[in-house]
Parts: structure tokens; C-alpha cells; sequence
């Protein structure tokens, strides 16, 4: 059904006029002035725990957004969504990743067929195979068991198992190593081969189409590599892939009976629960694999059921939307206080920006209000001493998610409550700032005169009022790890809703693959230069002058 532009809808208009006060409102204000907002505006789920409390927002607030929820049916796209409904639009597919994470004694029948019974079948041979490179039994070809494993893929083939084997480090196989190697730039897969030995590495080629281009030219190199060391017959033991796609496996000669499938329900950056995993399973083990399935499946059942008010998703994207909306704030800093979460903003990055990075609605008409931010960030404390600087007195405001676990994964002593410690003041000095009163007190009680403290009072005074959200969980375990991505997964699904845009279709990668692939064929000569623009046509001819040095 098409929806009405947002700006048309009532409950849009209500939060405008809401938000013409709301917006000014200090935080600090609305701290002082109610000493339950910590309980009122903080929520449980599946393990995790939101405090969305450091937001311009109050329950006017929260409960105006949510009455937008309603009116854009997020309930009815979410079930509609865990239904199999085709809601992909512009593919004509449905959008299952949530099936992915569902219980073998549950079913879920899509065209006629159980996907969930597909869905334990390739399980099971993960489980299989997983177990048999772990334990040793399955061999290189020269008899040695397996130390290295290379997952060659890129997107979502490539950010979800590397995110995850980091995050689940201390969950890894002693043998096993684990690298990725994704970018076309052969630094990337040259920086690799050189810690590897081909008689005990295994390479996963994973591609859920097999035709990007940056996957295959990483897997030929990998193959040729390979065969400098060891027979054709050789490669069974050490190539597997993982695709929707058994033609284009078999003919790059990857035997099917190696191959993991998946479906075309699966989105690339939702992909990582599927056999696109095969790395975490190899990495940490099945049983952990299944416990992380499980952990997103408890969000996913909080998300299905949970009424709005105290649903984690749901809130995490409508105070998103309000902080984009009617803050203007057009990015979105993740900050892990976790090193083993290193990779998660790069991971949460195609997730959201892949996903809402759009601008007509699945109508096809512009979206009438700005859509998805820019989502960024890096570890804390290092995020501290590199950008914090402009976060906190910058011109613009960017909201920040501090993700933090409560107990470590390592044992030595001292750090963990130094890492909170920068966690919960970061999030304090963002909401309170500090006031040129406050800075003139502290310089003139340090002893500095009148007029060189107030020289200081501009440059040390701190805003504050910056908004932020603290996700926190127990420690970072595998069914804690699924949670959290879950949580994002359906956040981006409910702001995409609002937006009215498909969040799962990704046409904008499309051009520069296209033009990508013309000017290959200049670089290498086999086709006359085209006529591009004088910078295009300049950098080509620069680049083919240097390769004939
Ligand atoms: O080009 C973008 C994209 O299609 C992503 O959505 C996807 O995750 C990535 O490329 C990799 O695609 P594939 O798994 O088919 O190689």
C-alpha cells in the first residue's frame, strides 16, 4: 500500500509542533527536574540494556514518536517482514534473515517451502565441517590439519564474519587463524599469502552472487597461488565457497559438495547468520555459532512481540529519527568501549548506510524529509584521543552510541574499570558540558587572573546537550554479540519503514561497478580510451603512462 508522504501524516505534524520547545530543552534541565528519568527511560531486551534517557526527549516525547511508528505501520511491515512477505520490492524477494535464526522445531513456509527446514539442513553441514577441520580430522593435502583460513569475500560477505571472529576472539580455536581478504587492491591478499602455507590453509570463497568482480579476481589469484604448490585434485581439501549461486561455483571448480548454500532471501549485509558464517563457525565452534543464531532470535522475538513502548528497536530508531529529524543531526558515531568490537561501526556502516542510504520512497517519489545519517566511529578510548575533540565543541551535534560490556572476556587487572570509567564520562560530559560560569570558577580558583581567565572562558567552555545512547550488556558473549546486531538490524528496519525507503536493495553500487568495468578495459589496452570528462580521461592516461614505466 503507498504511504503518505511523512510530512503529511498527523503524527509527524504533532512532533514538528512539539518539537518547535523540545528541541531548545537542556538536558540537564530535564535531569534535574526528574529523578526517575534513568528507570523511565531505559529498557531490557534479550539481554542487552538501552539507556536512551541522554536524548533531547521526554515521555511526551517518546510517546509522540511512537504514535508516528503506528501511523507509518511499523507493527504491520514487521510482521509482514517476519511473515516472508516479498517486501523487497524492486527484487520481488522477501526478506528472511530473521529465518535464518529460527529453531529447528519451528517452520516457516515461504513459496511453498520450508525454509526452516533448509535453513538446519546447511547448518548441519556447517556443523559437519566446522567440527572436522577443528578436531584435525579433516586434512591439506599433504595429511597436515588446517592453521589457516582465509575467507575471500567483500560487503556483507566479508564485514559480518570478520566483525564477528573479532568480537568472539576469545572464543577461537588456538589452531586456526583467521584472515580476510576482500579489497581488489592485491596489497590486501599479497599481505595474507605471505603468513600462509598452502598445505594447511583453507580458503572459503564467499559471494552470495559469485559474479563480484573484487571476490573472483581475489579467488583466481588465491587459486593460482595455490596451484604454484600443490595438483588440481588438491584443491577439494583447501577451497570451499559459500553462494546462492551452485552454476558459477562449479565453474570456477569448487566441487558442490564443498559448497555452503543460501538463498536470495538473505541480503548481503543480513548474511552473516547464514552459511556466510562458516568462518565464525570454524573460528569459535557450531555450538557457539548456534548460540549467537540464538541470541538474535531472542531480539527478533522482543522485536515481534514487545509492545512499543518497551520495545529496544523500536526506541533506538524513533529516538535516531528524532535526533536526525529535528535535530538536524546528519551523522551517527558508534563508539564501542570494547576492542574486540573494532570492526563493528565499519560493520554497522554498510548495515545502515547500504540499507537507508536512500532517497525516493518504494513508491518511487522523493523522500520528503532527510534520510539516513552518516554512521561512523571507532573504539573507545582511541576515539577519544583522535575526534572526540570536535564532538564534544564542534559546530555540529552528533549523536553517539557507547556500547559497553559490564565484565571483560580477558582477566588482567585494572583496565576494565578504566574502560567504563572513560565510557560513562564520555556520555556525562556530552549531555552536561560545561558552562563559561563553571570554567571562569575553576580558572579563578586555579589563581589566573581576571582578564587571562577570561581569555580561556570561550575555549574551555563545553556545550553539552549533545545527545547519546548506552547499550550495555553483561560481557561480550556469542548469544550478547547476535543481540546487539539484531538490534541494529531491525533499528535500520524501523527507520527505513518511517522513511517509507526499501532497505534492502542496494541499486546505488551499481553505476560506479559499471563504469568500473569500462575503464578496466582502457587501463589494460584492450579496448581504445572512451571519452570520459578531462579529469577522467586524464587520470586513465596518467595511470597507463605509469605502468609503462
Ligand atoms: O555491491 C554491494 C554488494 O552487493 C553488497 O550488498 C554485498 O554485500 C556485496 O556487494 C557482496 O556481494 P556478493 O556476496 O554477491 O559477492
Amino acid at each position: 500500500m503507498r504511504q503518505p508522504a511523512i510530512t503529511a501524516t498527523a503524527s509527524f505534524q504533532a512532533l514538528e509542533s512539539h518539537a518547535v520547545d523540545a528541541k531548545h530543552w537542556q538536558m540537564r534541565q530535564l535531569f534535574a527536574a526528574d529523578p526517575q528519568r534513568f528507570p523511565k527511560l531505559t529498557v531490557d531486551a534479550a539481554g542487552l540494556f538501552l539507556d536512551y534517557s541522554k536524548n533531547r526527549v521526554d515521555a511526551t516525547t517518546v510517546g509522540l514518536l511512537l504514535d508516528l511508528a503506528r501511523e507509518r505501520g511499523v507493527e504491520a511491515q514487521r510482521d509482514a517482514m517476519f511473515a516472508g512477505e516479498k517486501i523487497n520490492l524492486t527484487e520481488h524477494r522477501a526478506v528472511l534473515h530473521t529465518a535464518l535464526r529460527l529453531p529447528r522445531d519451528k517452520a516457516l513456509v515461504v513459496d511453498g517451502q520450508d525454509v526452516v527446514a533448509d535453513v538446519h539442513a546447511v547448518l548441519e553441514h556447517m556443523r559437519d565441517f566446522s567440527d572436522r577441520v577443528r578436531s584435525g580430522a579433516w586434512l591439506g593435502h599433504s595429511g597436515k590439519p588446517i592453521t589457516d583460513v582465509v575467507n575471500i569475500g567483500i560487503g556483507g560477505s566479508d564485514l559480518g564474519p570478520k566483525m564477528v571472529c573479532l568480537a568472539l576472539r576469545s572464543y577461537a580455536h588456538p589452531r586456526l587463524k583467521m584472515h580476510f581478504v576482500s579489497n581488489v587492491d592485491g596489497h590486501d591478499m599479497d599481505a595474507v599469502l605471505e603468513q600462509v602455507d598452502p598445505a594447511t590453509t583453507l580458503f572459503i570463497v564467499a559471494s552470495k552472487t559469485f559474479v563480484t568482480a573484487e571476490t573472483m579476481l581475489n579467488a583466481q589469484t588465491a587459486r593460482s597461488w595455490f596451484l604454484r604448490h600443490a595438483k588440481e585434485d588438491d584443491l577439494a581439501r583447501h577451497f570451499v565457497a559459500v553462494s546462492t549461486n551452485t552454476e558459477a561455483v562449479k565453474a570456477f571448480g569448487i566441487d558442490p559438495v564443498n559448497m555452503f548454500p543460501f538463498w536470495d532471501w538473505v541480503g548481503g549485509r543480513y548474511s552473516v547468520w547464514s552459511s556466510i558464517g562458516l568462518a565464525v563457525a570454524l573460528s569459535v565452534g557450531f555450538g557457539y555459532f548456534n548460540d549467537f543464531l540464538a541470541g538474535a532470535h531472542a531480539m527478533d522475538e522482543h522485536f515481534r512481540v514487545a509492545p512499543l513502548e518497551q520495545n529496544m528497536p523500536v526506541l533506538l530508531a524513533m529516538v535516531g529519527f528524532w535526533n536526525r529529524q529535528f535535530l538536524g543531526c546528519s551523522s551517527l558515531s558508534i563508539a564501542p568501549y570494547h576492542q574486540d568490537l573494532n570492526r563493528f561501526p565499519a560493520y554497522l556502516q554498510q548495515l545502515d548506510m547500504e540499507s537507508n542510504g536512500k532517497r525516493v520512497t518504494k513508491g518511487g517519489v522523493p523522500v520528503d524529509v532527510p534520510t539516513c545519517p552518516v554512521v561512523w566511529g571507532e573504539c573507545g578510548t582511541n576515539a577519544q584521543h583522535a575526534y572526540f575533540q570536535l564532538l564534544h565543541q564542534g559546530s555540529d551535534v552528533t549523536p553517539i552510541d557507547f556500547i559497553a560490556a559490564l565484565r571483560p572476556t580477558h582477566d588482567l587487572p585494572g583496565h576494565h574499570d578504566s574502560l567504563l570509567a572513560n565510557c560513562f564520562a564520555q556520555s556525562e560530559a556530552f549531555m552536561t558540558g560545561k558552562t563559561g560560569d563553571e570554567v571562569r570558577a575553576d580558572l579563578r580558583a586555579q589563581g589566573l587572573g581576571e582578564v587571562e581567565a577570561e581569555a580561556l572562558v570561550p575555549h574551555k567552555t563545553f556545550p553539552g546537550n549533545r545527545p547519546s545512547n548506552t547499550i550495555l550488556m553483561d560481557q561480550l558473549t556469542p548469544p550478547l554479540l547476535g543481540a546487539l546486531i539484531a538490534l541494529y538490524e531491525h533499528k535500520t528496519f524501523v527507520q527505513g519503514v518511517l522513511w517509507d525507503v526499501n532497505s534492502f536493495d542496494q541499486w546505488g553500487v551499481e553505476l560506479g561497478k559499471v563504469l568500473a568495468k569500462n575503464i578496466h578495459h582502457e587501463l589494460t589496452g584492450e579496448i581504445a580510451p572512451e571519452r570520459h570528462d578531462s579529469s577522467t580521461n586524464g587520470l586513465i592516461i596518467m595511470a597507463k603512462a605509469a605502468q609503462h614505466i
